[in-house]
């Protein structure tokens, strides 16, 4: 469509470029980051993902020259050289090619037969994806494997597949078939043999990608409609890739102290009664518990904002009675407002004008929980300040948090037809342009409204999102399933999530759908134990799925996996403390931190809990010993004490209660006394766990829930450890002191030495050992240990 290229224009970061057949932009986003677009939907991009201003703007110095025909634009760190047809090819500062554009047209392989005969007896028919409005094709070398997507099923390396970008609500297994599930992250991550780069292709309609799976010489995204609207990141690393991707759509911020520890639901638990009982049983058991979640039942008919008069008499008192055990309430709100005369939600909206409408203009109705419901045009900023307000109703019956769900949105009697009309804050957009943006503007208004109620920091939880969503909300996988094979997916989809700027995420742990068995819902506990997210949660009519639910073993093995995640609360705050500064997830797959090792890139049965603890989780029924590989470097083996060396595979043993954790040498390892939950007693000892080597770390402490943070008020701590002249030495500091009620002491455990003396600024100190570790303790203000051996 292109033709030749007529002539260019430069004005500020835009460089804009004339063809015969239309007009197209390159942007200057920063030195490693340019944006492509040509105004095929709208005159300028309107990004709902990239919002302004925005960090990733700098202003930086740019060249532009001409040569054969060729335009060069280079930043101080990538040349992108533009040719007839827009074609684009990006080069590194020293002139690498990084991402060329493909020469060729679409060359999909052959499909051979009638698949219509396999259809009648109700297989799915595989078909190759026509052609598309929007194509943009970038020429294979040969190695690339790809990362990211959000919540996509299959391996976590997604060469070879293919995916749609369509928010979709199917409660089939979710398998590798499955295209697209609920949220839209379009965004993915290419790495090459010696660099890493990211694609994010901002365009809210249906998209497609399809990562040389049709041909091996290309891969390639587009769209049916919308703008031809992208963005080259360059890495070189792939962490780079994250951090440069998550400045410009946004970072998942540090969320509230106690929603990082566990979480408890089910379709449903009513009345208050079984929602006491369920409290109380937690407490019986000495399992740690942060929250319990309230599904559609606690409602009166299904209709949002309002509460079952009979099954909850008075949420404030139940709201507080669990506070007094140290629990929050979370509720459900689903989009779907029910059509019904009377109720003053429905009636509000209506009067207002805050529905989505069908093209003449009358208010959409489909169907979801409470039968005929109608959707709140989120995309009005009107509606998301009414929604934003309408929160309120649930805080003040005492909820903590509140999860968003069918947003994508879900819808019973069909799906909602392309031409279901919204307002798009002044310029009206239709359901095809709206959908996957449907839930992150849901999820935004719901983050304004509990913000502005509270001041603190909001806990929202969605199901769908779009890219940037992870700026106002955790998320969860959705609906899976009580299998095997989906404890095992949950690994690549976490570290996909996390990889796609998502830092707060977990899955239904134990499966949805379906009867858990113990087994299975031990080794899912132990995967959940590391998910930045940990919520158990199962459908209406599936068999209890409690810990307790079981017999001793399980419910054993399930406390001890839990009290785990209490103690590592400090380091998992710390790694949220990281993700709000680099986008960096707390979840993630090897190749985020060894991407020179092409043996893990990919691995996706275990996994790393930020860069220091490596978990190697049993996914299979009966397994009690498993292989791990260690990346290089020396590792400790968690279980045994063993010092082992990487760059190698291991043989793990495994009964039932253990998950094998590997801790990096040198890793300095906060960690809290046991809690039944978040502040159930003031910490006034930090516990250190040294695992010997060359290492530093920065800890972390505030209030846990307020703002204060931002403006000073946290206290700053760096650990580091050097292994010298035979002995350890350890170096405390205190870098920042902004939160008055911190610790006053840190209590060391030194791995696996036994010291004969310990010295604090040169002066003997008392130590004691333990299990072949040396424990001390040292004031949190600071100070220089040696310990000698
Ligand atoms: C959807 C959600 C699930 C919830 C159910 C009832 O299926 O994904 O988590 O329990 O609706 O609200």
């Amino acid at each position: 469509m292109w033709g030749k290229r007529t002539g260019y224009e430069k004005e500020g970061r835009r460089i804009t470029l004339q063809y015969e057949g239309g007009e197209g932009w390159i942007e200057i986003i920063n030195p490693w980051v340019i944006h492509v677009f040509a105004p095929l939907h709208t005159q300028e991009p309107e990004s709902r993902a990239v919002e302004q201003p925005n960090p990733a703007f700098e202003v930086c110095d740019y060249r532009v020259s001409e040569r054969e025909g060729q335009l060069e634009i280079s930043t101080e760190k990538l040349t992108a050289r533009v040719y007839d047809h827009f074609y684009v090819d990006i080069h590194d500062a020293s002139g690498t090619p990084l991402c060329l554009d493909y020469r060729g047209g679409r060359d999909p392989f052959q499909r051979r037969g009638n698949v219509s005969i396999a259809e009648g007896e109700g297989h799915e028919a595989m078909r190759t994806s026509g052609h598309h409005k929007i194509e943009v094709l970038k020429a294979m070398e040969g190695g690339e494997k790809f990362y990211g997507l959000g919540d996509k099923t299959g391996p976590l390396n997604k060469r070879g597949y293919e995916y749609e970008m369509w928010n979709t609500d199917d409660p089939s297994p979710h398998v590798e078939s499955h295209k697209a599930l609920y949220k839209s992250i379009p965004f993915f991550i290419t790495l090459k043999e010696r660099a890493a780069y990211g694609l994010f292709f901002d365009n809210p309609f249906k998209t497609f990608f399809d990562l040389g799976k049709e041909n091996s010489a290309y891969y390639y995204f587009g769209a049916d409609g919308g703008n031809l609207d992208y963005y080259f990141i360059h890495g070189p690393s792939v962490k780079d890739v994250v951090t440069r991707y998550t400045a410009l759509t946004g970072r998942t911020p540090l969320p509230q102290l106690w929603t990082l520890g566990a979480h408890q639901s089910r379709w449903s638990y009513a009345p208050e009664s079984r929602v006491l009982e369920i409290a109380e049983k937690f407490r019986e058991h000495d399992l740690p518990l942060d929250a319990i979640h309230l599904d559609i039942d606690y409602m009166d008919g299904y209709r949002v904002f309002t509460w079952d008069k009979e099954r909850f008499p008075d949420p404030a008192a139940l709201a507080a009675r669990l506070r007094d055990m140290g629990i929050r309430l979370v509720t459900i709100i689903d989009p779907g407002v029910k059509k019904d005369k009377g109720y003053s939600i429905y009636d509000e909206g209506l009067e207002k004008g805050y529905y989505a409408t069908d093209k003449d203009g009358v208010t959409y109705v489909n169907t979801v929980w409470p039968g005929d419901s109608v959707y709140p045009d989120f995309s009005d900023e009107a509606v998301r300040k009414w929604w934003a307000s309408n929160q309120k109703i649930m805080l003040d019956a005492g909820v903590a948090g509140v999860w968003n769900d069918m947003n994508e949105p879900a819808s019973f009697t069909g799906p909602l037809p392309d031409d279901v009309r919204f307002k798009n804050d002044g310029r009206p957009a239709d359901h095809r342009e709206i959908h996957n943006v449907y839930g992150h503007l849901m999820s935004k208004a719901t983050f304004d409204g509990l913000l502005e109620a509270t001041g603190k920091r909001p806990f929202v939880i969605t199901r769908a999102a779009y890219a940037g969503t992870q700026k106002y909300s955790t998320v969860w996988t959705g609906d899976n399933q009580s299998f095997w094979e989906h404890l095992r997916m949950s690994i690549p989809q976490l570290a996909s999530l996390g990889l796609s700027g998502f830092a707060f995420s977990g899955c239904d742990v134990g499966g949805f759908s379906h009867d858990c068995t113990p087994e299975l819902l031990v080794r899912w506990v132990q995967v959940g134990a590391f998910s930045p997210l940990f919520r158990n949660h199962t459908a209406i009519g599936t068999r209890n799925q409690e810990p307790w639910a079981y017999d001793e073993q399980t419910l054993n093995a399930y406390r001890q996996a839990m009290k785990l995640r209490y103690r590592l609360l400090p380091y998992l705050y710390d790694l949220m403390v990281e993700a709000e500064k680099t986008g960096l997830a707390p979840l993630r797959p090897l190749v985020l931190e060894y991407p020179q090792d092409s043996n893990v890139h990919e691995i996706d049965d275990q996994f790393l809990f930020g860069s220091r603890l490596l978990v190697a989780p049993v996914v299979e029924q009966g397994k009690r010993h498993r292989a791990v590989y260690l990346p290089d470097g020396v590792w400790f083996d968690d279980r045994t004490g063993e010092r082992l060396e990487g760059g190698r595979t291991v043989l793990a043993e495994a009964p039932l209660d253990v998950c094998p954790i590997y801790v990096r040498a040198g890793t300095l390892l906060p960690a809290y006394p046991d809690r039944r939950y978040v502040g159930e007693r003031k910490i006034d000892e930090l516990l250190l766990y040294v695992y010997p080597g060359n290492g530093e770390y920065a800890h972390f402490e505030d209030d846990g829930e307020s703002y204060a943070y931002r403006d000073g008020g946290y206290n700053e701590f760096r650990f580091a450890q050097e292994e010298k002249d035979g002995g350890l030495g350890l170096k405390f500091e205190k870098v920042h002191a902004g939160y008055a009620e911190g610790y006053s002491l840190i209590r060391v455990a030194v791995h696996g030495v036994v010291a004969s003396s310990v010295t604090l600024d040169g002066q003997s100190i008392e130590f004691e050992t333990e299990d072949g570790n040396t424990v001390f303790s040292v004031p949190a203000n600071g100070g220089e240990v040696r310990l000698n051996a």
